[in-house]
């Protein structure tokens, strides 16, 4: 039965998904996968036995993806299971960007035993007029499960709303409302009044919000990052909070320099601290582990493609496998050799990695099994009987 270690606290939720005789605990040796939120990965071993990792949660940058995929293990996400969470922080925040409701508050702290109380209110409050967001543009950055959801919802407070995402999937488009407008980069930066940012950190995203950036957008404009600090370069938030190019930066991600600065808004990583989007995320990572070692199959990977088949014949071989040119034909000419008929095969790639789900008519011996795990380019095979 299958050992389960979780690097962090974990919903219970996930108990309920694992069949009976999983071990899933903090003490796991030798573990065939993981379950983690925040834990940095990066320095911790990757034990041959690991299949897989599953993430709590949509950011999957403190785990070693590129040493992962060597070594030939999956690594999931959750998408959209704590999109609610956030979406609700964000909309939250697109008052707070507009409205100088935390200065607000701040201030009438100091006001504790003052004489004429409602007095001293009435007259101290024009400092902190705000804006209202209704008919104010809105830029969604990013239109996954959370982009959409939040493009949604301000689209239904009367925003107008721009999304840009070069990757827009199908299914993203399809649950966008009909009045967000999806548009180029250049377009968002140049007309929004609100932005808002949910990208993955990659190298590529890393600190697209610079100086340059800020160039491009409008004066007293209001930028909201929930998605991770690092896609914000902090010196060029603090000038352009400074300059009043920025009315207001609003972030789940607090560093030391934007801590305590003027029109800057940290907030503790927040975004999917309740417990239905804990319970939702640890619900789905259990199933992509329990799917995934039981019968192979991948759903939410970000470093594997997504291959997923009910089981329907006697036994399945998965091979993971470089996705370079005569791979494909020599496993199965090992499977065909041996006299065993392939009911369905299945193989997609992502990048330079592929995966195959091969279903047979019969159990392949281990000596056809060790003939494709010896296979050029071949990185790992599971046999399911
Ligand atoms: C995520 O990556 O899903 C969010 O930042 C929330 C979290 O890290 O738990």
């Amino acid at each position: 039965m299958a050992k389960i270690l979780k690097l962090n606290e974990i919903s219970e939720v996930a108990n309920k998904e694992f069949p009976a005789g999983y071990e899933f605990s903090a003490d796991v040796k030798a573990p065939d996968g993981i379950m983690l939120r925040s834990f940095n990965m990066h320095e911790y071993p990757l034990n041959d036995e690991l299949l897989a990792v599953a993430r709590a949660g949509a950011g999957t940058n403190n785990i070693p993806i590129p040493a992962c995929t060597e070594k030939g293990i999956v690594v999931f996400n959750t998408p959209g299971a704590n999109a609610n969470a956030v979406k609700e922080l964000v909309i939250c925040e697109l008052f707070l960007g507009g409205r100088k409701i935390v200065d607000a508050i701040e201030w009438v702290k100091t006001l504790k035993g003052t004489e004429g109380l409602s007095k001293a209110v009435e007259k101290g409050k024009s400092k902190f007029v705000g804006h209202e967001i209704t008919g104010k543009t809105l830029g969604v950055i990013g239109l996954g499960a959370i982009g959409v959801a939040v493009a949604n919802a301000a689209a239904g407070l009367g925003m107008k709303v721009l999304g840009y995402d070069p990757y827009l999937s199908v299914s993203g488009a399809l649950h966008l409302d009909t009045r967000v407008e999806v548009v180029g980069l250049e377009t968002v930066l140049k007309n929004a009044n609100f932005i808002t940012v949910h990208v993955p950190l990659t190298p590529d995203t890393e600190k697209m919000f610079n100086a340059d950036t800020f160039a491009k957008m409008k004066d007293g404009s209001v930028l909201i990052n929930n998605s991770r600090g690092e896609l914000a370069d902090s010196a060029a938030v603090l000038a352009a909070v400074e300059s009043g190019k920025l009315e207001r930066y609003i972030t789940d991600f607090p560093s030391d320099d934007l801590i305590g600065a003027k029109n800057v808004i940290c907030v503790p990583h927040l975004g999917a601290s309740t417990p239905e989007a804990e319970d939702n995320c640890a619900a789905m990572a259990a199933r992509e582990l329990v799917d995934y070692i039981e019968n192979g199959n991948i759903t939410h990977s970000v470093n594997f493609p997504d291959v997923c088949a009910p089981r329907a014949s006697a036994a399945r071989v998965c091979v993971m496998h470089e996705n370079v040119e005569g791979v494909i034909s020599k496993i199965t000419s090992a499977v065909s050799a041996a006299g065993i008929n392939i009911a369905n095969l299945l193989d997609k790639s992502k990048k330079d990695k592929a995966y195959m789900i091969l279903d047979l008519d019969s159990k392949p011996s281990d000596k056809v099994v060790k003939e494709i795990e010896a296979l050029d380019k071949v990185i790992r095979v599971r046999v399911f009987a």
